[in-house]
């Protein structure tokens, strides 16, 4: 392998910098070129390739967001997108890829492999629900964010003696909403993952009024309700009164945390390692605590599997 090249995909992630920049000098060290290509997927089917130096990636280990910009890309999932991206790939001279992000990204890498084009996986999303690896780039980062938010808002809940609903990102996985829950020390935390009755968040509000508590944090996560739409069911079925703040994007943002820079610089070494063995089809990530490899059809077999034993703490510890 003479050529390589490293692409950012799906929603960004903080440490998605990191992970290029050990991508790019990595590959360098040990003596291959290395190209950058801008806007993920669509970018690839555009040509939008450019050669990457050591200095280009200089200035970014402490940036958040992506300086390869991405994209999410409908073309893409079409076999003529694809082909395209080949074709480019080709005109290119790459003959092996690296690429950074969640599972949708990783889908599409599945396929490139399959038309030929070795494709190793970094994972980056703030949501964690990559399977495979315990901790995906972002993630720390992210939940510090919200935590921070989480303090912030407990200030002014305990000044005015109100009940507040976080909503957090996660569409479709609840480990930033269960962790910043867990560590914010949330009375009720509600996960796509978990079943739960109003009745009972209800009963666990009152249950601590009664006991002369007078503020309390509910966080949810977005693939839930949102937290609007808990308001008013709370409002309706319980009478009681909450002030809602839905963090948004800004969980998407901000410098990385240096847990976030230290696994992005070691996920994104080990790919060009995978990528010089001329292997694809491989995604690395985190297993008790080793940097680990696995075959990308492992990640999409099956279904995550669920530890509950988290989310039964957070609620033995916020009776
Ligand atoms: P993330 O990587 O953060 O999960 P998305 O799910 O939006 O984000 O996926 C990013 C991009 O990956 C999509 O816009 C699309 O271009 C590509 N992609 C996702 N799923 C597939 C698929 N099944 N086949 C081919 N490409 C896919
Ligand atoms: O990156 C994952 C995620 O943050 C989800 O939790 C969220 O639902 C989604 O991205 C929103 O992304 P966008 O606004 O870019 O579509």
């Amino acid at each position: 392998m003479k050529k390589i090249a490293v692409l950012t995909s799906g929603g960004d992630a903080p440490g998605m910098n990191a992970a290029v920049r050990a991508v790019v000098r990595k590959a360098i060290y040990e003596g291959l070129e290395v190209d950058g290509v801008y806007n993920g997927y669509q970018g690839l089917i555009e040509g939008k390739i450019e050669p990457m130096e050591l200095g280009s990636v200089g200035d970014i280990i402490q940036r958040g967001g992506t300086v390869l910009r991405s994209a999410r890309c409908p073309e893409f999932r079409e076999a003529e997108g694809r082909e395209k991206a080949v074709k480019q790939l080709k005109a290119h001279g790459i003959e092996g890829l690296v690429v950074i992000g969640g599972d949708g990204s990783f889908r599409g890498a599945h396929e490139l492999t399959l038309l030929g084009v070795p494709c190793v996986c970094v994972p980056a999303t703030i949501d964690n629900d990559i399977k495979g690896t315990e901790f995906t780039i972002g993630f720390d980062t992210a939940l510090n964010t919200v935590i921070e938010a989480i303090d912030k808002i407990r200030d002014t809940a305990t000044s005015h003696e109100r009940s507040f609903i976080i909503e957090v990102m996660g569409r479709d996985a609840g480990d930033l909403a269960l962790w910043a829950g867990l560590a914010g020390g949330a009375e009720t935390i509600l996960i796509p993952e978990e079943a739960f009755e109003v009745t009972d968040i209800i009963e666990r509000l009152e249950s601590g009024t009664g006991r002369g508590k007078k503020h309390s944090v509910i966080v949810v996560a977005e693939g839930v309700m949102s937290g609007h739409e808990l308001a008013e069911i709370l409002q309706e079925q319980g009478n009681i009164k909450t002030r809602v703040s839905v963090l948004g994007h800004i969980q998407r943002g901000g410098s990385p945390s240096a847990r976030d820079r230290v696994i992005a610089s070691q996920f994104g070494a080990r790919a060009v390692e995978v990528l010089i063995g001329n292997r694809g089809g491989v995604a690395i990530g985190m297993q008790n605590h080793k940097v680990v490899e696995y075959s990308l059809e492992q990640v999409f077999k099956g279904t995550a599997t669920k530890d509950s034993n988290m989310y039964k703490l957070s609620k033995e510890l916020s009776i």
